[in-house]
């Protein structure tokens, strides 16, 4: 079984960031190709600052815990500040991770970037009802209308 810090586990069992933000000024995504998960952040700006951040995640305890602390370290930084953090810089406070879950915890950082760059971009957030795994299934009959 993979070793967690405390606060790690913290950060998983009770994460203060996680959600949608039906609002959000600016959206981004980033997928894990290892596993397959993926993490979306949801971005409200105001005066170039990020004023609220939420995630939602279909990731692991690695990408909650560190998307989370990665919200905490954003919320309120201008998108300048925000787009030269590191992945260091948003792991360094959750203790040590475990090396095989490094890349998780990369997804949070990378869907910020991504937001700000569609931010930047002028490309607004689209809201879909319908969750993109359950529009597949659909497609292929396994879930009905
Ligand atoms: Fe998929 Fe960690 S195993 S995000």
């Amino acid at each position: 079984m993979l070793k967690y810090s405390e606060e790690t586990m913290k950060r998983f069992s009770h994460p203060k960031y996680v959600g949608e933000m039906k609002d959000a000024d600016a959206v981004g995504e980033e997928g894990n190709f290892k596993c397959g998960d993926v993490m979306r952040i949801y971005l409200k700006i105001k005066d170039n600052k990020i004023t609220d951040i939420k995630f939602l995640t279909y990731g692991c305890v690695a990408a909650i815990a560190s998307t989370d602390a990665l919200c905490e370290t954003v919320k309120g930084k201008t998108l300048e500040e925000a787009e030269k953090l590191t992945w260091k810089d948003v792991v360094k406070g959750l203790g040590e991770m475990p090396t095989i879950k490094v890349h998780c915890s990369v997804m949070g950082i990378e869907a910020l970037k991504d937001a700000i760059k569609k931010y930047r971009n002028g490309i607004k957030p689209v809201f879909d009802d319908e969750e993109p795994c359950c529009e597949e299934m659909r497609k292929i009959g396994k879930v009905n209308e």
